[in-house]
This record gives structure tokens, sequence and C-alpha cells, in this order.
């Protein structure tokens, strides 16, 4: 891998800040000198408005035979909430199998960092349920938790592999104490893969009692595995506790396929078109795209260099920020 291959990625800049964000991220890349070889797809909320489409079977077809997809964010405010959210972003994680969100953070200090594994595909994000007696004063809807033992085991033995890489440490974070049935599969099935790796030492925190451990306590973590919508808001506080959601990246990864990175962050309509936006996790995406495409080298200098500029990022515009990080390449 390297220097002689080139890289098909997918680009999706999507809404709102998702597009400036990305431009950067890719300007970046070059001039860390990977050369990659875009294909960009107009997808998200805007799309959506032009010409109903959401996305197509087509598309997902042709991004099966990328090497990676580089996404800026989903979302807008002229679209009722999930049209884009479920259809595009959800629907790409879940017909692709993305069944691995890596969240990692890098306290302040530079000093400590750690891993959320977020299972990527089931849970409450499945989207069982329904209403019955829809807009009547009897109205009911429910949303179910899917839990497969192969999705929750294959979240779990990730976890288990990535933590024999760094410390050696792995935190199983739900809500055993009221899921009793959830996390009863989510708790078996760690215990039983936790057998085969004696040397990782394993923990357990019910996630109320995670989010006080994120704030005040963050050193106790190295790998923490959960559930989707767990790590959805995990990963929100653990962005706000580690320099800010402007810093967090992603990869949603197919170990055995296509994967795709994006930031934390959503699609921030407020700030759209100011040229404002932190470019930075967009840009630490970027990182874990070339890790991930072999261009290990390169993924390290643009993570020093982001790290080196992330205090003195506040207050400049996207360009300047990213402009900050090139000059230290
Ligand atoms: C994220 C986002 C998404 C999620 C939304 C946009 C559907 O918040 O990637 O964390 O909830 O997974
Ligand atoms: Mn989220």
């Amino acid at each position: 891998m390297g220097e002689h291959m080139t890289h098909r990625v997918g680009i999706v800049g999507g809404d709102g800040i998702g597009p400036e964000v990305i431009a950067q991220g890719l300007r970046v890349i070059e001039a860390a000198g990977v050369e990659l070889d875009t294909v960009d797809y107009d997808l998200g909320g805007a799309r959506y408005l032009a010409d109903g489409t959401v996305l197509t079977d087509e598309i997902l077809d042709e991004w099966r035979g990328l090497d990676a997809i580089y996404l800026g964010a989903v979302g807008h405010p002229d679209v009722t909430p999930g049209v884009i959210e479920r259809g595009l972003l959800l629907r790409m994680r879940f017909v692709l199998d993305l069944y691995i969100n890596y969240r990692p953070f890098v306290a302040p200090d530079g000093g400590h960092d750690f891993v959320v594994i977020r299972e990527n595909t089931e849970g409450t994000y499945a989207g069982e349920g329904g209403f019955l007696r829809k807009d009547t004063p009897h109205e009911v809807a429910t949303q179910g938790s899917v839990n497969t033992r192969l999705g929750v085991e294959r979240a779990i033995r990730y976890a288990f592999e990535l933590a024999t890489t760094r410390r050696n440490h792995l935190t199983l974070v739900h809500k055993t104490n009221v899921l009793t049935f959830a996390g009863d599969l989510w708790e078996r099935t760690f215990n039983e893969v936790a057998a085969e790796y004696p040397q990782v030492e394993t923990a357990y925190n019910h996630v109320d009692a995670a989010c006080i451990y994120f704030v005040q306590d963050p050193q106790r973590y190295d790998v923490i595995v959960t559930d989707n919508l767990f790590g959805d808001i995990l990963t929100d506080l653990g962005g706000a506790v580690s320099g800010g959601i402007g810093l967090a990246p992603t990869a949603n990864l197919n170990p055995e396929g296509v994967s795709m990175f994006e930031p934390v962050h959503g699609s921030a309509p407020d700030i759209a078109g100011k040229g404002i936006a932190n470019p930075l996790a967009a840009i630490l995406s970027g990182a874990m795209m070339l890790d991930h495409l072999g261009e290990t080298d390169a993924a390290n200098r643009i993570r020093s260099a982001a790290e080196s500029v992330a205090a003195d990022s506040d207050g400049k515009t996207t360009v300047e920020v990213a402009d900050l990080v090139i000059g230290k390449l």
C-alpha cells in the first residue's frame, strides 16, 4: 500500500457546514502529499429538496467498490427530522454494514486518550416500532431496541482486540439494572468474550455513572464499548470534555468492506455559510481515513499538525485553521 496506489474515495459534503469542512480536509490531505481519486456525491437535505433523492441503490452499489467514503454532515432545517438522517446516514451505515463506530478522544492537555466503540447497526436505531391510532387521544408510539448476538458480539470482539493494542483495559457501558433483556445479552456476551482475553482488564459502568466519570475522571478509561444510542450520547459528551466537538472524528468501519469517515459534529445550520466552522474534526477524520488506506505516514503528520494547532483554532475561520495545519505539516 502507499505511494503507488490511487485511492478511490467517495465524497459526500452533505448539508450545512459539511461541505465547508470537507473541502478543507481534502486540501490538507493533498498538502500532505496523498493523491485521492475522488468521486463527488451531491446528497443531503438540499438535494432532497431539489429533486426528492435521498440515496439510491445504484449509489450504494458504487460505494461498495470504493476504497473509502468521506462525509461532512447531514441534516437540514427545512426537511422533516429523520428523512435525511435515516434515509442517508443510517441507511449507509446499515446497508454497508458499517458495524463499528470508532470515536477516539484526546484530553485537552494531550495527556489522556480513550476510544469509544459504539455499535453502529442496531439498538434503538434499528427502526423497530411504529404508531397505533396516530393523531388520536389514544395514540401509541413504540420504538424497540434490537440487539442480536451477532451484532453485539462483533462490536465487543472488535473492542477487546483494540484494547490489546492499547493499554489492555476495556469498559462495557450499558444500563443493565433497567434494560434487563438487552443489558443481559450485552453483559453475558462481554463476559464470555472476556474469557478469551485474560490480559485485558475489564470494567462495567452504567451509562449515567459513565457520564459523571467522563467529566470527573476520564483517566479511568482506555477503550469503552457500548450500544448505539448510549454511544451516540456519550460521544458528544466525550467531545465536549476533550477539546470540544469541533475536534472529534469518527470512523464508521466495516472491517470486511468499505468504510466511511466523518466528524462527530452535525451540519450546524446556524453557522453554515459563514466560513467559521472548525474544520479540525473533519481534518482528523481525514487522517483516520488515510490510516485506513495505508497512508500511515501522512495520517500521523496530519494528526500531529492538527493537534498542535487545536488550542489556537478558536476565533479563526475555517480556511485559516486549515492553513495553520498545512503550515505545520
Ligand atoms: C452521529 C449523529 C447521527 C447519529 C445522526 C445525525 C443520525 O448524531 O453520528 O452521532 O445519531 O448517529
Ligand atoms: Mn451523535
